[in-house]
């Protein structure tokens, strides 16, 4: 593996094998099998844990980090064969390679624009950053795909014995006053198929997944023995489930247009999570979400401070597997 921008680059083994290895960080504090080796961290939109894990993890396995954060350093411009003549000082094309001689493995955030789907699911940064960069490239959240948060999420349900073949994962759309991005749930619909669960999609009508995602979903639940489909009936797709994945994003049918998102979606007062939501699921199903979450919009604090709340295991494992990821590429 010469980068990491997609979890489905891995096959089922593999993340097994790195299971294996992100448990060893766990628990071995004295191994140090990246000593001397430096990753540089680009950041083109913020973060909490994405930044903080991967300084933390590099750290501990006995190497060393650097970051670039928005307003650290010049604006970087990211469209091909564009006048730079506005609020960008440099390219992509001189910043990588830069980078990239200072350190052995970079990482990228590149959120979607957000204005064009059919743009956004090519994946024009992070694809052109692959091109570039001379050294191994981990994906930190690009258009479409956060495959640092699926690995984690695939551990999360190892650690709580969710079943892989049989196991119920329900991703739900929730709440939320803004239209954002797609890129954790396309993620985890293709992670929980890719693990062989049975996935249902829920959500509200025009909040459909993009067809790409979906396909690819299935594409990875037919080699895994998993399913995936999608629904706006609640009951039905929360009777039994093991695993609910609360997640919003921004309307599939209004993309880019934020006067009509906002509109769809004002009237989706009863979409956050709450505990009677989980009466036909199994009694021990678990509530999941990448963070951050906004407490009482997306999910109530009822949920979020109960016994079924597996987020901040969630977002401990991203530092885990990403040691894993980081011991894979560098050691
Ligand atoms: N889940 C996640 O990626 O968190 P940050 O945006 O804080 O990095």
């Amino acid at each position: 593996m010469n980068h990491f921008t997609h979890l489905g680059d891995l096959s089922r083994d593999d993340i097994a094998d790195l299971m294996k290895i992100a448990h060893l960080a766990d628990t071995d504090r004295t191994w140090q099998p990246l000593a001397g080796r430096i990753l540089g961290l680009v950041f083109m939109n913020p973060s909490l844990r994405t930044l903080a894990s991967f300084q933390a993890g590099m750290a501990r396995l006995g190497g060393s980090s650097f970051v670039i954060t928005p307003g650290s350093s010049w604006a970087l411009e990211t469209r091909e064969g564009v006048v730079m003549d506005g609020a960008t000082a440099e390219h992509v094309r001189e910043a990588i390679p830069v980078l990239a001689s200072y350190a052995d493995a970079i990482g990228v955030r590149a959120f979607a624009a957000g204005q064009d789907l059919a743009e956004d699911l090519a994946e024009p940064v992070m694809s052109l950053v692959r091109d570039i960069s001379p050294v191994p490239l981990i994906n930190m959240e690009s258009a479409m795909d956060h495959p640092c948060q699926a690995l984690a999420d695939w551990k999360t349900l190892d650690d709580e014995g969710v079943p892989a073949a049989g196991g119920k994962f329900v991703l739900s759309w929730a709440k939320h006053p803004k239209a954002l991005p797609l890129a954790v749930p396309a993620a985890a619909v293709h992670m929980a198929a890719h693990r062989g669960m049975d996935v249902t999609v829920l959500r509200p009508p025009g909040f459909e997944l993009p067809e790409p995602v979906m396909a690819r979903a299935r594409a990875a639940a037919d080699a895994s023995g998993g399913s995936v489909i999608e629904t706006d009936d609640r009951e039905a797709a929360m009777t039994d489930a093991h695993v609910i994945y609360a997640k919003s994003w921004g309307s599939s049918m209004h993309y880019g247009d934020g006067e009509a998102d906002a509109a769809l979606r004002a009237g989706l007062d009863d979409w956050t999570v709450d505990e009677p939501w989980f009466k036909p699921a199994r009694p021990d199903c678990i509530f999941m979400h990448c963070l951050p979450i906004r407490r009482n919009v997306v999910a109530a604090d009822a949920v979020l401070d109960g016994p079924r709340s597996r987020v901040l295991g969630q977002a401990r494992n991203r530092m885990l597997a990403q040691q894993a990821i980081l011991h894979r590429l560098l050691a």
